[in-house]
């Protein structure tokens, strides 16, 4: 893995000089950088490629110049605007400030204070709506139980937005008594949480700085944590970690296309209008029940998002366009996935090739799939591997994707 990332370096190193090269020697009084050269040179996105040839872009490729690594002048200033690259995908280019106008009413500020320092430590963010009561409940019964968050150095927070008044003082009861609440001032819906997303990220920069790792999850699955703190561990350079299920060259969902295909409709709310987002494709991104980071790629992601405007799809917002624009490249893991679904009963023979992620299961559910995950014998019932699985799904997804 190591010497496959220094190669991918040296790659790129060889590419940026070459570029400066031509660039410094085309022209010398002003440095202008066309991207659709950049794509026709260097990495065209073209079928079949991986998504590493997408996260090297124009933008990549000038903000290692204009970062004067190689003494390039810095008078090139991008104008923030949506950019469609050959292949159609969209991505966002400019710097120019974005403000987040949100303010933390509830904070959970003593949450990370006792985290052992001397060992890794993860935090979890849970995007949790207003009245998931159960959901937040079964998850502090299980996988989020006090001792094991002790034992195992992380901890979970629950993000939430504003629900109804009515049940504003259960919500503040809820962290008061278990501190681990954080709720932000805007009301609860589908078209904000990619703005809830960033308030995580500002969140655990401002008040959990000290964790090595951030998860941000939704409030429907199960977490293996010993399971996600060995793939944690197995990377050696984690400096740079984004590691989830990776979505590549997914379709930017049109009324045209919805209309005319029988996709269900829990698809209806990703429909996004050609005012919105031009293009066709999104950059690749992170599916958003799990991605977990590195905190150096919480603070470029924050960075990135605080230049580019919100886009109502948190994981393509944050993992899509701000990671795109940060430079950050996905390292995908095969045990974060929703597929096959675990059936409760055969729950710890499902984990035990190192999956980290159940689908996303009812609070009861979850909590029959923990029960089991922890009181089942050594002996698994006859199940299919579950990568083998995966790649069936994965076939059938792909034909979705490619609609
Ligand atoms: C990109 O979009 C244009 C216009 O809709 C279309 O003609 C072209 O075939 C598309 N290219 C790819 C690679 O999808
Ligand atoms: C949330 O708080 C911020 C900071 O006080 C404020 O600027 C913003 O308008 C508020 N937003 C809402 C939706 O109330």
């Amino acid at each position: 893995m190591r010497r496959f990332w220094y190669a991918k370096y040296a790659a790129t190193l060889l590419a940026s000089t070459a570029l400066t090269f031509h660039l410094l020697h085309s022209t010398t009084t002003h440095v202008k950088v066309d991207s659709e050269n950049i794509f026709r040179d260097y990495e065209k996105p073209t079928e079949g490629r991986t998504a590493n040839t997408f996260t090297k872009s124009s933008s990549y490729l000038r903000r290692k110049l204009s970062q004067g690594i190689f003494a390039t002048p810095r008078n090139h200033v991008v104008s923030p605007r949506w950019t469609v690259l050959p292949g159609n995908i969209t991505i966002h280019e400019g710097d120019e400030h974005v403000p987040l106008d949100i303010s933390f009413d509830i904070k959970a500020e003593n949450l990370c204070e006792d985290l052992d320092f001397t060992k890794k430590m993860l935090l979890v963010f849970v995007a949790s709506s207003a009245d998931h009561f159960s959901q937040r409940k079964v998850i502090r019964e299980t996988w989020g139980l006090k001792q094991l968050q002790q034992a195992f150095n992380y901890r979970i927070m629950f993000l939430l937005g504003k629900g109804d008044q009515d049940s504003q003082p259960q919500i503040e009861h809820e962290g008061y008594r278990y501190g681990d609440l954080v709720q932000i001032n805007l009301t609860e819906s589908f078209r904000n949480l990619g703005r809830k997303s960033v308030a995580g990220l500002l969140w655990s920069k401002n008040f959990c700085a000290r964790a090595d790792f951030v998860m941000k999850m939704d409030d429907d699955i199960l977490i293996h944590i010993p399971n996600l703190l060995k793939a944690l561990e197995s990377w050696t350079r984690t400096d740079s970690l984004l590691m989830c299920h990776e979505n590549r060259m997914r379709k930017i969902l049109r009324k045209e296309l919805l209309d005319r295909t029988d996709l269900p409709p829990s698809y209806h709310k990703y429909e996004v209008s050609q005012n919105e987002l031009p293009g066709q494709y999104y950059p690749p991104y992170c599916s958003g029940m799990a991605y977990v980071f590195a905190s150096s790629v919480r603070d470029r992601l924050l960075e990135a998002s605080l230049a580019t405007p919100i886009f109502f799809i948190e994981d393509v917002y944050l993992t899509g366009f701000c990671r795109h624009k940060a430079g950050i490249v996905i390292r995908p893991h095969s045990g974060i996935t929703l597929r096959p679904p675990i059936k409760s009963h055969q729950a710890s023979c499902s984990f035990r090739d190192g999956r980290i992620t159940s689908q996303e299961v009812g609070a009861d559910e979850l909590h029959l799939m923990w029960v089991e995950l922890n009181t089942q014998g050594f002996f698994c019932p006859q199940l299919l591997g579950y990568a083998n699985k995966r790649k069936q799904f994965d076939s059938a997804r792909n034909e979705i994707s490619s609609l």
